[in-house]
């Protein structure tokens, strides 16, 4: 029978970026990719567990699967992976209330799933295999790209950072960087692909220090001059940094290299000082102000995403005031927020004064309507710029309209044709919304 696959992937731009190495995996042993989940005889799911809603939707739909399994048997394979794999309570879980899944594996070892896979065939065993941390990073791997014209890249692996709240550093395990020239080298193929930009990947990508072949360190603005010179790459961007580690030297690149995008994703998680304390991220409300003030000063143009938790245990209603007076003193393009959600085997697990639910949401939505006002208001300083998109394709509302970034990451929509996918064409922006831009092709 053909063997044809379907991923399902929760989670962050590292998980997306793992299942399209998962499904270069799968393509290179000849099994086939399916669009829809329903029609593959082999699903996997590559999990996320930064929140509790994450753990929750994986069992929810796992949990629809088990009809299908227990008719065809042998016929189907369910094999499950990611984040939330590293966790024993979710294996232990899996073990009594799933047992119908075939094939369990973790973060450190995407590379094994053919072989697992061969295993559970010829052996008709079902296969678990999780390693505890991650080990020699492995190269060359495949990867079957969500886009023609723009590719991840990872540069590093694991987080070392521990903030309290945070599973991370428990499922993805210590830092590794990956050598420049293996970067360097993987950049230089995707390009001659047709990749136009990068996203450099990692979870603190400001620590990023890898080792020259001839023995010579290479910071992450070191990577970024060198990746500048990479004829016919367009963008370079990155995902994500921490403000702790964000260096003049890297601020400097903003003015230096024209292929790195003017555009910074910078997590504030809290606007209090003694919130972020409490958080382990090592740095003030003071010291990240005046780090986005020189990013504005180098780079004028600049946009700035963030991240931010509401309910952090113990936030008083006036250190979440400063959450509020911050996000108006830095008037971010736009910004993600988050509900705190107690993480299991984490500091902040054990802290008193959890905030109850009802106090959160309250929080959570005043946060959300001083964000968009002020997202919808830098949006429309956009209407009559032109600004250069780098077109990703159709739109999801169908008929003629195509979307795209700016160099701002700001997506804009826009009457198009399919000849323009991968292409960099100048927009015209005639109006604006709190998350989108629409405009018109003027070149
Ligand atoms: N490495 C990145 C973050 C990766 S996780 C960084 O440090 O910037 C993405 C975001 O999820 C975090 O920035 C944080 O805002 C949120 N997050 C992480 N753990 C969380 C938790 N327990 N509850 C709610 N939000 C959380
Ligand atoms: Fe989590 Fe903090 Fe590491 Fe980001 S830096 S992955 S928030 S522990
Ligand atoms: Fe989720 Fe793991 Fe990413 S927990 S956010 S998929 S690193």
């Amino acid at each position: 029978m053909k063997k044809t696959f379907h991923i399902t992937t929760f989670g962050c731009q590292m998980n997306e970026h793992d299942s399209e190495t998962l499904a270069g995996l799968l393509l290179e042993k000849g099994y086939e990719r399916t669009e829809a989940r329903k029609d593959a005889n082999i699903v996997i799911f590559n999990t996320c567990s930064i929140r509790e809603n994450a753990d929750k939707r994986f069992f929810g739909t796992l949990g629809q699967l088990k009809k299908k399994k227990m008719e065809q048997g042998e016929n189907f394979t369910v094999c499950v992976c990611g984040c939330m794999m590293q966790q024993q309570h979710i294996i232990d879980t899996l073990k009594t209330k799933y047992p119908w899944v075939d094939v369990i594996f973790g973060t450190h070892n995407l590379h094994e799933l053919p072989v697992l896979l061969d295993h559970l065939y010829e052996e008709k065993e079902k296969q678990l295999s999780i390693w505890p941390e991650g080990g020699d990073i492995v190269e060359g791997l495949p990867a079957d790209r969500l886009f023609r014209h723009k590719a991840f890249v990872n540069i590093m692996y694991g987080c070392n950072n521990f903030c309290t709240y945070c599973i991370v550093p428990y499922t993805r395990g210590r830092e590794r960087s990956r050598k420049p020239e293996e970067i360097i080298g993987e950049v230089e193929r995707l390009v001659k692909d047709g990749v136009r930009e990068i996203m450099l990947l990692g979870q603190n990508v400001n620590s990023y220090m890898g080792t020259c072949q001839d023995g010579s360190q290479m910071d992450f603005s070191d990577l970024i001059y060198r990746l500048n010179e990479i004829d016919g790459l367009a963008r370079i961007r990155f995902m994500t940094s921490h403000p702790k580690d964000l260096s003049d030297k890297l601020i400097q690149a903003y003015v230096d290299c024209e292929k790195l995008c003017n555009y910074i994703h910078l997590p504030v998680q809290a606007g209090a000082s003694q919130v972020l304390k409490r958080m382990n991220r090592r740095y003030s409300r003071e010291s990240y102000l005046a780090l986005v003030k020189k990013l504005r000063e180098a780079a004028p143009e600049i946009t700035i995403s963030t991240d931010i938790i509401v309910g952090f245990p113990g936030e008083t209603e006036e250190q979440f005031e400063e959450t509020l007076t911050l996000a108006k003193e830095v008037r971010y393009d736009s910004a993600f927020t988050f509900l705190y959600s107690i993480r299991k085997g984490t500091p902040a697990e054990k802290f008193e004064n959890q905030i109850p639910e009802t106090v959160k949401h309250q929080r959570f939505n005043r946060l959300v309507e001083v964000i968009n006002g002020i997202s919808a208001e830098k949006n429309q300083a956009y209407v009559g710029r032109i600004e250069t998109v780098l077109v990703d394709g159709p739109g999801k509302t169908g008929g003629r309209m195509y979307g795209g970034r700016t160099e701002g990451f700001k997506l804009v929509n826009f009457p198009g044709t399919s000849a323009m996918i991968g292409k960099l064409v100048k927009v015209r922006i005639t109006a604006s919304n709190t998350f989108s831009l629409v405009g018109e092709v003027v070149e």
